[in-house]
């Protein structure tokens, strides 16, 4: 992608991005190794055994990658993600209600994108228990066998000790999984996780990083590019995903690809352009997946110590995207948004900052300032106008555009990002 980027040269894979969202996901559970990437490859195996068809084998990667996309939401979902993967799996903690809340808000944060409908039906219902057949249905639903795949995944992918061989485990782990025949997992699923792991190359795969390579190549030939359109849509699920973790910035990715598009389009660029724009915009604080969730909502200023912390996520937003081929130019825009004209910005201290970094890092501040905060109220239109003015003559910010722009497009942008709010608000409850 280019300056003359157009929507038929926009070859961007799918699998690339869910991959790439769920290496970042991972990031926040340092507890557990690669859990998404696992889950992904267990699912898969099963799947495969289970004589299902390329499209639910791909189906349970997708929503193997993607299962706890909303246990990374909030401070209690953090600490409920915890439990599950720590006591919940070894039957210490009750099957709570809560428990399934996850799966019920992962539902609801993917399933607006066609490619996902049938991954997030599964990631529904992933903590329901077999319980001797009455998990057929959960609260009159009906619960699909891929989410039976996907609870019986979910624990395997946990339950190896990273520390010890993986084959010394087997026998172990194999006995687990038969005393929660019939009660947490579905016998068939059972008996087919029995076949797949009397291979040891099943469980040397597992810890190993080769499984990327199978995963990949399992999702298979169908590799499915995204276009202009899909990888917009995607990017406003993801964006909605990394925005959804705190309260305070539960529109921010969303104002940031709005303003950004809004600019781009006022300082002419490309119709293609603005739309990728759009899209760096909703993934410009993935890298954000890596600060822990009571530094980002912590009520007042942060240490030294957090400051660092959260510096960092630039840094691994363009480390998680550059690994998406296809998307080089989308990345530059988004994970150049900290740098500054004068070289001062971070982390990369750049100073040759393309004008849709410019763009991005306008809005960025722009979003960020006329939000509320934890520890400050959003600005107004006057207060906003001089933090930029500032920024613009201390050699931080680009003038042009802020300022080249029609002067209106601040309440432009504004409007629109009311709307995304009521949206999103609308959407989730
Ligand atoms: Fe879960
Ligand atoms: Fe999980
Ligand atoms: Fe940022």
């Amino acid at each position: 992608m280019d300056a003359t980027a157009s929507p038929e040269n926009i070859d961007i894979k799918l699998f690339d991005m869910v991959l790439c969202f769920s290496r970042a996901i991972d990031f926040l559970h340092p507890k557990i190794s690669e859990h998404h990437l696992r889950v992904a490859y267990v699912a898969s195996c099963l799947a495969e055994e289970l004589r299902l068809g390329q499209a639910q084998i791909q189906e349970a990667l997708i929503a193997g990658a993607l299962h706890d996309v909303a246990a990374v939401s909030s401070e209690m979902h953090f600490d409920l993600f915890d439990d599950a993967v720590t006591r919940y799996h070894d039957g210490s903690v009750r099957d709570t209600g809560n428990l399934h809340q996850h799966g019920w808000e992962g539902y609801l944060l993917l399933r607006d994108f066609p490619p996902f409908a049938k991954a997030a039906t599964a990631i529904r219902f992933h903590h329901v228990n077999w319980n001797f057949g009455h998990g057929r249905e959960f609260k009159g639903e009906h619960v699909p066998l891929s989410s039976h795949v996907l609870r019986l995944a979910d624990r395997i992918a946990v339950l190896p000790d990273n520390h010890r061989n993986v084959l010394e485990q087997v026998a172990g782990i194999r006995k687990t999984v038969a005393d929660g025949n019939g009660r947490w997992f579905m016998p068939a699923v059972v008996e087919t996780f029995d076949a797949v792991a009397e291979k040891e190359s099943f469980w040397l795969d597992l810890v190993s990083k080769y499984k990327e390579q199978i995963i990949n190549s399992r999702f298979g030939d169908s590799r499915v590019s995204l276009g202009l359109d899909g990888l917009y849509q995607l990017a406003r699920i993801f964006g909605r995903i990394i925005d959804y973790r705190s309260p305070f910035t539960a529109a921010h990715s969303s104002g940031v690809a709005a303003t950004s598009e809004e600019l781009a389009f006022r300082l002419g660029m490309s119709a293609t352009q603005k739309r990728l724009i759009g899209v760096a915009g909703n993934l410009h604080d993935i890298g954000k997946l890596a600060v822990p969730t009571e530094i980002l909502d912590k009520p007042g200023q942060l240490t030294t110590q957090e400051m660092l912390i959260v510096r960092q996520h630039p840094y691994y937003t363009d480390r998680i995207l550059s690994m998406v081929p296809g998307l080089e130019t989308v990345n530059t825009w988004a994970s150049l948004h900290h740098e500054r004209l004068d070289g001062k910005g971070y982390p990369f201290r750049s100073r040759e900052i393309p004008l849709g970094s410019r763009i991005v890092a306008v809005a960025d501040i722009f979003t960020a300032i006329t939000e509320n905060r934890p520890y400050r109220r959003g600005m107004n239109r006057a207060q906003c106008l001089a933090v930029l003015e500032r920024l613009i003559a201390d050699g931080a910010i680009d003038g042009d555009v802020v300022e080249d722009t029609n002067v209106d497009w601040q309440d432009k942008v504004q409007q629109v990002l009311a709307a995304n709010f009521l949206h999103l608000h609308h959407n989730m409850i």
